[in-house]
């Protein structure tokens, strides 16, 4: 019996010390240009998942229905997601490009998720991915109106599709290293008050790539 509890223990012990050896060891590559692998890919899935499935509102969507709230979601669905998530017609930024998890298209989410879920993840974003929080900064109200035009997604008319575009920030940009800085000037003028989000790492680059009297207009 003794030997039973020795062999338990020192058991319980390999399983908790080795994982931390494995990580203080600098064996996992934690770079973001690194693909998780099966493991790690499937477990956060799952763990995501579950927890939203758990946390997420019963409640309806009390914007659902109302037209008004859908444009208004558009409008913000353009200005705060697309230049990750993109839409239709409407491509990614291209620092989404070196998002991973990468920000999948939202037509699948629309289906596949109920408004209570796609609230809750907008809201609480998720953990250790580019997936940002909205409650800290936005009323629920909005998160709910951004929701509502979520579920549109998959059948938005050729009208709406036109009106994200134009209010999404990355309407001019290029998918070329050049075309990035080039079009700044444009999109900045086009869109003078879209400075206040985006990659802060993106134009700390560009701030210090340029002359400083440009460089207040490349805050984006
Ligand atoms: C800075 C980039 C970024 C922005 C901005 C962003 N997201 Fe995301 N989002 C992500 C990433 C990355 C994921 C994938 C996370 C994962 O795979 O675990 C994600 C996942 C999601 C998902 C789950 C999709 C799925 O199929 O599992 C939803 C829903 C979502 N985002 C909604 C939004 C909404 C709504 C907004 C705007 C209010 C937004 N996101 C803005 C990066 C972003």
């Amino acid at each position: 019996m003794k030997r039973f509890w020795w062999g338990l223990g020192t058991g319980i012990l390999v399983m908790l010390v080795l994982p931390l050896i494995v990580m203080a060891s600098g064996l996992i590559n934690m770079g973001a240009t690194t693909k998780p692998g099966v493991v790690e890919k499937n477990f956060a899935a799952l763990a995501i998942r579950s927890s939203m499935a758990w946390r997420a509102p019963e409640q309806k969507n009390p914007m659902a229905g109302d037209s008004q709230a859908v444009e208004q979601g558009l409008t913000s669905y353009a200005q705060m997601c697309a230049r990750c998530h993109g839409g239709p017609g409407v491509e990614p930024g291209v620092f989404a490009k070196g998002l991973n998890p990468p920000a999948p298209q939202l037509d699948h989410a629309a289906e596949e998720f109920s408004q209570g879920e796609l609230f809750w993840i907008t809201k609480h974003g998720i953990r250790m991915t580019g997936m940002p929080a909205f409650g800290p900064t936005h009323q629920d109200e909005e998160i709910w109106k951004i929701v509502a035009f979520i579920k549109k997604i998959p059948e938005l008319s050729q009208a709406q599709k036109e009106q994200l575009k134009e209010a999404a920030p990355t309407k001019h940009q290029h998918d070329s290293k050049h075309g990035e800085a080039g079009h700044h000037g444009e999109r900045d003028e086009k869109n003078p008050d879209h400075n206040d989000h985006g990659s802060e790492s993106e134009g700390q680059k560009q701030r210090t790539d340029e002359k400083p009297e440009n460089a207040h207009k490349h805050g984006e």
